[in-house]
């Protein structure tokens, strides 16, 4: 039997440091909402792969469509032999698409690809080439998308001239300080003093902010937004690519403030572990860029399309929409109570949207210090103890929960029994 720190031991001297692991465990197997590692031992999964297994590990109906397609094919390249699986998938996302009139669609492989070509069909269809992003955003690591991120370390130091005609605009976030009066003015600001609207192509936005916090975006922030878009001409992008298919509780978080985007980025859930991405969009939006402007190698996989449409099956079969609200419910009823406790690490700022909640561990109670250390020192301890959970954060203060939307109420509660245990008693 390998262990743990043989692997990571291969691991220091193989691989790139840049690449950086939340944990020194190496999965061996992973089953619903269980890893077990390398030396036979079984984690609750709070991770899900970063947002990926929203339909947990190896889900039976996503396993079977794979082997069904792996039998038939497994690469063609759609830009030489098209394949239904694609065709289908996006009438799909079409008709799940969070606005009103025709959608189309469009296959890739990464989040940060999907936000790529998001970015490219907004300039293509406007002619313009600046893009407003937020503050402590993320949206990949490319050159584009760190330049969107709104994170120096460790995304891009030293990594060279930034993308150009990227603008930044401050997330209001309830517990930040920045109000929607704040982002309003710096809007006003922007317009006035860096960037005409008139040169604007796009403003992008996280629903609910992933690294940057799991910080929902409110719908007066959303109507905002939408209200200077359609003020202006530009296009309203949602990357959903973390709080989308149905983790917020909804198939996409911006759903629940009733604001239409006209660009929508998929990845992550949408193949249940096999990597795919999309962009969904107004119909005369998408069909502004030339044939041959759009694509990839690998995008729109045959076993990514295959998986995602067991994917979403699943999520309609199971009511795992309910579910992820339900989930979300019980993690709050676990937390709630650590907030109002007069003893024990200080807890501070329960927030999120559906089974996306995070909250942040402070230095001390009633204060706005953040102790990102201590949320390191929680989850080893969790980790210790048999869970697997992540923290994000501006400062790392923040613990997340990405739980597998079909995870077991045992495992559920097992889970945050494990979690609140660490809080109270990290070591
Ligand atoms: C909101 C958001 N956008 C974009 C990305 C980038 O996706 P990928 O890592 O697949 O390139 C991520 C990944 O965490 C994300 O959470």
């Amino acid at each position: 039997m390998k262990s743990n720190s043989e692997l990571l031991a291969r691991r220091q001297a193989a691989v790139a440091r840049g690449v950086a692991s939340a944990t020194t465990i190496f999965a061996d197997q992973a089953d619903n909402a269980r890893i077990t590692d390398v030396e036979g031992r079984s984690y609750i999964d709070f991770v899900s792969g970063i947002g990926v297994v929203a339909t947990g590990h190896r889900h039976p109906k996503v396993m079977a469509a794979v082997e069904r397609q792996m039998k038939r094919f497994t690469h063609t390249a759609f830009q030489v032999n098209m394949y239904e699986p694609y065709i289908e998938l996006a009438e799909k996302l079409n008709a799940l698409a969070p606005f009103k009139g025709p959608a189309k669609s469009v296959l890739f492989t990464t989040g940060a690809e999907a936000i790529e070509n998001a970015v490219k069909i907004a300039r293509v269809a406007t002619g313009r080439q600046a893009v407003i992003a937020f503050s402590h955003a993320f949206h990949g690591r490319t050159l584009l998308t760190s330049t969107l991120t709104g994170k120096i370390q460790p995304y891009k130091q030293r990594t060279g001239a930034p993308a150009p005609e990227i603008y930044r605009l401050p997330f209001p976030a309830a517990h930040s300080g920045v109000t929607l009066k704040n982002l309003q003015d710096a809007l006003d600001e922007l317009f006035f003093s860096d960037v005409e609207p008139t040169r604007v192509a796009a403003m992008i936005i996280e629903p609910v902010q992933g690294e940057g916090g799991f910080n929902p975006v409110t719908p007066e922030v959303f109507r905002l937004l939408r209200q200077r878009c359609d003020q202006h001409g530009i296009l309203l992008i949602a990357d959903e690519i973390q709080s989308g298919l149905g983790r917020a509780g909804r198939m996409f978080a911006i759903e629940h403030s009733g604001v239409e985007p006209d660009l929508v980025a998929v990845a992550k859930a949408l193949a249940g572990g096999f990597p795919l991405a999309g962009v969904i969009g107004r119909a005369s939006i998408m069909d502004a860029v030339e044939p041959g402007g759009l694509g990839g190698t690998y995008g729109g996989s045959p076993l990514g399309c295959a998986a995602a449409l067991a994917v979403l099956d699943v999520i309609r079969e199971d009511n795992l929409l309910e579910r992820a609200t339900l989930i979300g419910k019980r993690v709050r009823a676990a937390i709630e109570p650590l907030m109002q406790a007069s003893s024990g690490i200080p807890i501070a700022n329960l927030r999120g949207l559906g089974a996306m909640v995070g909250f942040d561990v402070m230095k001390a109670r009633g204060g706005n210090e953040p102790d990102g250390p201590m949320v390191k020192k929680i989850l080893a301890t969790a980790l210790k103890n048999g869970l697997l959970c992540i923290g994000c954060g501006v400062h790392g203060e923040t613990i997340r929960l990405l739980v597998p939307l079909t995870i077991s109420d045992e495992d559920l509660a097992s889970g945050l029994a494990i979690l609140t245990d660490a809080i109270a008693r990290p070591e």
